[in-house]
């Protein structure tokens, strides 16, 4: 049975948000885990939510606001994001409060008009500006671009809590709520695939972000998607800094589509050069991997191998997909390498290895690009060339 209970994660401060179980694809995004939508509400002389959830969860979101308090007494509704996962139960909430008022950034108003194309109650808060609400004075600190240009954080001080709305997100739906509640593995995994995903194209202005929030004492970490962080607060932000660099590790990916075998053959003895040096590897078909997973391993790889056979003058479509993907969450500072197979023509390579010197990786090896069927001189050369890409 589904628990709506309301959960307290501070004196007076509840998770109120709505549990997505079954979902599977956030715009494209493979969920394998589903998600959650964290919406908070602080008891205090002004009632205040944080955030609320998409608009097929405002039941579950209502039905745990009223565990609580009856909902015509909440004063605000900050809006630190508008986007529909956060902002789309607005006008469902504001039926149960209309005198509520909406506080959100100047962009966030804009977005909200664009959306609603309602005049709501609003109060526009500009980064550093503080909104009392009786024992608690909220500040609001503007973090463009982690997630969208609206995106800001409310950080309570009494309670050292943050709330950062998309940044520190993981899409996993569980009963849990709690960082220690859950094995650290799954909860990398999950923040590590919705950083790639959602914000690395970001870096410098999730640096940005750390900076400001850096100063800030916080024992709580409350994002609007998955578990929210106490126990794990150094540990996650040390990741989020490594990302944010561009920090990668000595692995290899290889990434790849075969038509008639040929491509992957090559990848196959890419690999076992690179097996030589003890570079951890992994090898990823195009054709049963989904796209925004294999982002994931782009985000810590360093050595990153792409093949495709080339047909009607061109890479697969898989391998196209792929990089139009990559291109828009621009990774920085790979190494890059090139292969494929080919009948007559050939431009796969060619037209894949220019992508990767618009996103301004370093390729050292010539790309490998094979006639019909490699033969074995072809396949140890591979091997050689896949060895030299890392010992170099
Ligand atoms: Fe979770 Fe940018 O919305």
């Amino acid at each position: 049975m589904i628990k709506l209970k309301k959960i307290q994660i501070k004196p007076d401060i509840y998770w109120v948000g709505g549990i997505d179980w079954n979902l599977r694809n956030f715009h494209g995004y493979s969920t394998n885990r589903g998600t959650t939508y964290n919406a908070y509400l602080i008891i205090d002389k002004k009632i205040t939510l944080v955030d609320t959830v998409k608009h097929y969860l405002f039941d579950e979101m209502l039905a745990r606001i009223k565990e609580i308090i009856d909902p015509s007494k909440i004063d605000y509704i900050i809006s630190n994001h508008v986007e529909m996962d956060h902002s789309g139960s607005i006008l469902k909430i504001l039926k149960y409060c209309p005198k509520a008022t909406v506080i959100t950034s100047t962009r966030g108003e804009k977005g909200l008009h664009l959306h609603y194309k309602k005049d709501l109650k609003f109060k526009i808060v500009k980064s550093g500006d503080t909104l009392n609400i009786g024992k608690r004075t909220l500040h609001f600190v503007h973090i463009p671009m982690v997630h969208w240009p609206d995106s800001m954080v409310t950080y309570v001080p009494s309670d050292k809590l943050l709330l950062p709305n998309d940044a520190f997100g993981q899409h996993i739906a569980s009963e849990e709520r709690f960082d220690d509640e859950i094995e650290w593995g799954i909860l990398k995994e999950e923040a590590e695939k919705y950083y790639a995903n959602i914000v690395m194209p970001y870096g410098d202005q999730v640096k940005k972000a750390l900076d400001a929030v850096g100063g800030l004492d916080i024992d709580m970490i409350a994002p609007s998607h998955g578990i929210i962080w106490r126990s794990l607060i150094p540990k996650i932000i040390k990741e989020y800094k490594k990302w944010a660099n561009y920090e990668t590790e000595d692995k290899a990916l290889i990434i790849y589509d075969t038509m008639w075998g040929s491509t992957e053959k090559i990848a196959f003895a890419l690999a076992e050069g690179i097996e030589e040096t003890g570079t951890p590897i992994v090898i990823k078909n195009l054709k049963n991997t989904d796209i925004s997973d294999i982002i994931t391993y782009v985000n810590s790889s360093k050595y990153i191998l792409l093949g495709s056979p080339t047909i009607n003058n061109t890479m697969l479509p898989s391998m196209g997909g792929f990089l139009t993907y990559l291109k828009g969450l621009r990774p920085r500072s790979r190494i890059g390498f090139v292969f494929g197979s080919y009948g007559w023509g050939g431009q796969a390579v060619i037209e894949i290895e220019k992508i990767l010197k618009e996103l301004h990786w370093e390729i050292p090896e010539k790309s490998v690009n094979i006639n019909y069927i490699p033969n074995e001189e072809d396949l140890n050369n591979a091997k050689k060339i896949g060895k030299k890409l890392i010992e170099n």
